[in-house]
């Protein structure tokens, strides 16, 4: 017995002696400690063994067993504090950061230069009291067409290539079937955006398949051109410069009377005439009219009673004149080397 009890403390002491035990993690430690103080371990096959031991002998042999339990407690609480130190110096040596590298930049997106227009139309106009309403991109052929006064095999249809989806349901062609939305629902006053995505079949350097615009429309008494004109005289001054200049051509279209095309003076230029405006001084930026009182009719809108005025604007078409821009298809295209000029 005394003899196993020098024997096991010889091995911890040779142990202390040396580097300490050779585990390299806690749990290879924990399972050493186990070996010599777990319930099945060496020292406590040694308590168990004083049964054994004659009484005489009992208090003394007790005393080196409590001794050597007591020493090996000590040790492996050393080893311990010893491992986890290791441990922790290595876990500082592996998550070093070196402050001295160059950093890694996150690249921050920017917005579309067609919803750069978007909003900046809409803010322009929601400061002269415009409310904001999104129709669907998917349109019965009423709305985007007959309540426009634009009856079923009407040549005026030929004004737009449209893609029908059915007989009665179509992509909008126009963000005027907002109009009918707004005035179905609405009595005057009124005086509403309606922006969105519409849809041609039409494709070369100036048109998209797809494409945005953005409708306005105002009704209530006693509206007339004038005001029509007065309004994108503002509209011009704050989109593009203070001495931008509007201009109206007579045109038609079936839900307006009368029906204009609007031109501002070239920024570019200044309206002297430069590549951009084609020699005229002028670039045609809208469509725009008097609400045909037709249309007022199919909304159950007594024309003798309200008149009002409505106006639509391509986005693409303002942003390309606004930001320089040649091709349309660039603007849908998403290559980040041309998106990201528009940054701030
Ligand atoms: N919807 C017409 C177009 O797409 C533009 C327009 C809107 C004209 C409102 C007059 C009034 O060409």
């Amino acid at each position: 017995m005394k003899e196993q009890i020098e024997s096991i403390r010889a091995e911890l002491e040779a142990l202390a002696a040396g580097e300490g035990p050779a585990a390299s993690s806690s749990r290879e430690l924990y399972e050493l400690k186990m070996e010599y103080l777990g319930k099945t371990g060496k020292i406590s096959a040694l308590s168990k063994g004083m049964r054994d031991v004659s009484p005489e002998e009992r208090p003394a042999v007790g005393s080196m067993v409590g001794e050597l339990r007591k020493r090996a407690e000590e040790l492996f609480e050393q080893w311990e504090r010893e491992l986890k130190k290791k441990e922790l110096s290595a876990k500082i040596a592996r998550e070093k950061i070196d402050v001295t590298m160059p950093a890694r930049f996150a690249e921050t997106g920017s917005v579309h230069p067609v919803s750069l227009v978007r909003q900046e139309l809409i803010d322009i106009f929601a400061g002269m009291g415009f409310d904001v309403f999104e129709g669907p991109e998917i349109e019965k052929d009423y709305y985007n067409f007959q309540a426009l006064n634009i009856p079923a095999d009407h040549p005026a249809r030929d004004m737009q290539d449209t893609f029908f989806i059915t007989g009665e349901y179509l992509l909008r062609s126009q963000t005027s079937s907002g109009q009918i939305r707004v005035m179905e629902n609405k009595k005057p006053p009124i005086k509403v955006l309606s922006p969105g995505r519409v849809y041609r079949s039409d494709s070369d350097a100036t048109h998209s398949p797809m494409f945005h615009q953005m409708e306005g429309l105002v009704v209530d008494r006693g509206i007339t051109l004038n005001d029509l004109k007065g309004m994108l005289d503002e509209f011009a001054r704050r989109m593009f410069s203070s001495n931008t200049k509007t201009r109206l051509r007579p045109s038609y279209f079936p839900f307006t009377e009368p029906s204009v095309e609007v031109d501002l003076s070239c920024s570019n230029c200044g309206g002297k005439g430069c590549r951009i405006c084609k020699g005229t001084g002028w670039i045609e930026v809208l469509g725009a009219g008097m609400v045909n009182r037709r249309v007022l009719e199919n909304c159950n809108i007594d024309p003798d009673e309200f008149t009002g005025f409505a106006f639509g604007i391509g986005l693409e078409r303002i942003a390309m004149i606004k930001y320089g821009i040649g091709d349309i298809r660039l603007m849908f295209e998403n290559d980040v080397r041309f998106l990201k000029q528009f940054k701030g």
